[in-house]
């Protein structure tokens, strides 16, 4: 009864707004949010935030200042631990456990409209920060839930209406902690050392401004990349650390730009952590690949080290993911080749994919004590086949760049809409096929553009008079609960590209964002229980995503 109720509500508020909303996004969806967004008297918070989306000026460079958007956090109730700062533009860290009822009372003091997410939190409809809710410059928008996710590490962040790339880009971003009984009995390296690293890249202007995209389209489709890696909002980032074992909280907070963690000096990456969750058992990497909005948790030792000396943390070689062009390229080498070595070399400076250093870390004290890696961590119980609605009709999302505009099963973004086949029953199990549509392609050998200006487009002309297509890496996100990854299988190989990133991907444990690569398919189980409503998936290739590659499941 009352799930009618509420489905009826939903239909007649969707109704309601709909059509004008297409037409003038940023006045009709403030005055939905205000139907919507009382807070309510039952809800008992025992956590209350007051988080204010403004703007600032921070010091980022020698020089004039920067101006950003921030978001400034204040605690009206709950223990002080709640909110810790970074020094950079990013927003209060929310440190959160599970089983906390969480109110945050949000203000947009923006020139703009905004609505903020809880990227990788299990919540409902209307506390997820669907761009419907988007409040304007002066409004307010309150969020009530429950934390219902297990220890990890989240984020949050902006999530406008075909804003979301430049609202992040400006410093719309924070990070989110959870903290949960069985995590506590590891006694995993904290306080101090317990560390976030945010990766983020940015360009700026002569004066210290932040610099946004310069090229048009064919920048767009790339996505951007800047050529100054900022680390928790930081420039030229050193952390003094003890010869001791840390945590590190590992947030890949850039637009579009795909990083392949890897030490210095070849020492394998130990990983605890994915998005959502602790792994059931540490794991070890000879390098992460982290695509936006992807987290990893890594344990990281420096017992042993020479008191004084340096380890660089860095982004290394790989090559593979940036677009491949098929028709209307051919005969060899077009206007972006010639110009920047192909898109990946465009934005001056740092190519996607090419080696560089991202933080050092300075040994600066010795000590002898140092907690000892657990054998197991979280609990983790495999989904399979037995477990899912459809095992054998996975749902489809089909990955493509066709004339220019990256879709999802060749739709782009409608704001309320979902079609039949992204209905979805609540509390149900789902199998998920992620795959790339990249059928003109069969390049041969043919590598990517970053790697060669070779764009002679044998694959383009079998691609049956479909225009430009191109394939490139998609990091995939899903709202809602997290996710297990099935299986990868890389159906087409385009060049020698996926050999230099296969062995990076951490596929265990809980995930919600999933680094889809050319010739690539990935199938997901995710569980969809509790909550009705619209709930976006998208690229989060911040570029794309306010490109039109997102579209909803209607759980109902
Ligand atoms: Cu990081 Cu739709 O979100
Ligand atoms: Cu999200
Ligand atoms: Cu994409």
């Amino acid at each position: 009864m009352a799930r009618f109720d509420d489905k009826r509500r939903q239909f007649l508020q969707f109704a309601a707004f709909s059509a004008a909303a297409a037409a003038w996004p940023g006045v009709m969806l403030a005055q939905a949010a205000k139907m919507s967004n009382a807070p309510s008297g039952t809800f008992k918070p025992d956590v209350e935030i007051e988080l204010t989306a403004r703007e600032a000026t921070v010091s980022l460079k020698r020089g004039a200042t920067t101006k950003v958007f921030k978001y400034h956090g204040k605690l009206l109730k709950g223990s002080p631990a709640t909110l810790s700062e970074l020094p950079g533009y990013l927003g209060p860290t929310l440190n959160l456990v599970r089983g906390q009822k969480v109110r945050i009372i949000f203000y947009n003091q923006l020139p703009e409209p905004t609505v903020a997410h809880w990227h990788g939190m299990h919540v409902p409809q209307k506390m997820d920060g669907h761009p419907m809710y988007a409040i304007n410059r002066g409004e307010r928008y309150v969020y009530e839930f429950e934390v219902k996710n297990p220890a990890g590490t989240n984020w949050y962040h902006a999530h406008t209406h075909e804003m979301t790339a430049t609202q992040v880009y400006q410093g719309l971003a924070g990070l989110i902690t959870i903290s949960d009984e069985q995590e506590q009995k590891l006694e995993l390296p904290g306080g101090a050392y317990d560390l976030p690293l945010v990766i983020q890249d940015r360009r700026f202007t002569a004066d210290n401004q932040l610099r946004y995209l310069q090229h048009g389209m064919q920048e767009r489709i790339r996505g951007f990349l800047g050529d100054t890696i900022l680390i928790n909002g930081q420039i030229d980032r050193t952390i003094p650390v003890k010869t001791r074992a840390y945590r590190l909280r590992v947030l890949n907070g850039s637009n579009s730009r795909i990083y392949k963690l890897g030490w210095e000096d070849g020492t394998p990456l130990t990983a605890i952590g994915t998005d959502g969750a602790l792994l059931a058992k540490p794991e070890t990497f000879p390098y992460i690949m982290l695509a936006p909005a992807e987290r990893v948790e890594l344990w990281v030792d420096f017992s042993g080290r020479e008191l004084g000396s340096d380890l660089v943390l860095y982004s290394l070689d790989y090559h593979g993911v940036m677009p491949h062009m098929g028709g209307g390229m051919r005969g060899g080498r077009s206007g972006e080749g010639r110009r920047g070595g192909g898109m990946g070399m465009m934005g001056g400076g740092l190519a996607q994919g090419s080696k560089f250093p991202l933080v050092k870390f300075h040994i600066a004290e010795k000590t002898s004590e140092s907690p000892q890696l657990p054998t197991t961590l979280a609990s983790f119980k495999r989904l399979l086949d037995r477990d899912v609605a459809n095992p054998d009709k996975p749902i489809r999302i089909g990955l493509s760049m066709m004339h220019m505009s990256p879709e999802l099963n060749h739709r782009s973004f409608e704001l309320l809409a979902a079609a039949e086949s992204e209905k979805i029953p609540v509390n149900t199990i789902q199998k998920i096929r992620i795959f790339q549509e990249d059928h003109g392609m069969r390049g041969g050998g043919r590598r990517g553009m970053e790697d060669t200006a070779d764009m002679s487009g044998r694959g383009g002309r079998r691609g049956g008079g479909m225009g430009m297509m191109m394939s490139m890496a998609h990091p995939i996100h899903l709202h809602g609960q997290q996710f297990q990854i099935l299986s990868r299988l890389i159906k087409e190989q385009h060049g020698s590209g996926y050999e230099t990133v296969k062995d990076g991907f951490v596929n265990n444990g809980w995930k919600d964002t999933v680094l889809v690569m050319p010739g690539e398919e990935v199938t997901i189980i995710k569980p969809f229980q509790e909550y009705t409503g619209l709930f976006l998936y998208h690229c989060h290739n911040l570029e794309h995503e306010d490109m039109g590659m997102m579209r909803n499941f209607l759980v109902e």
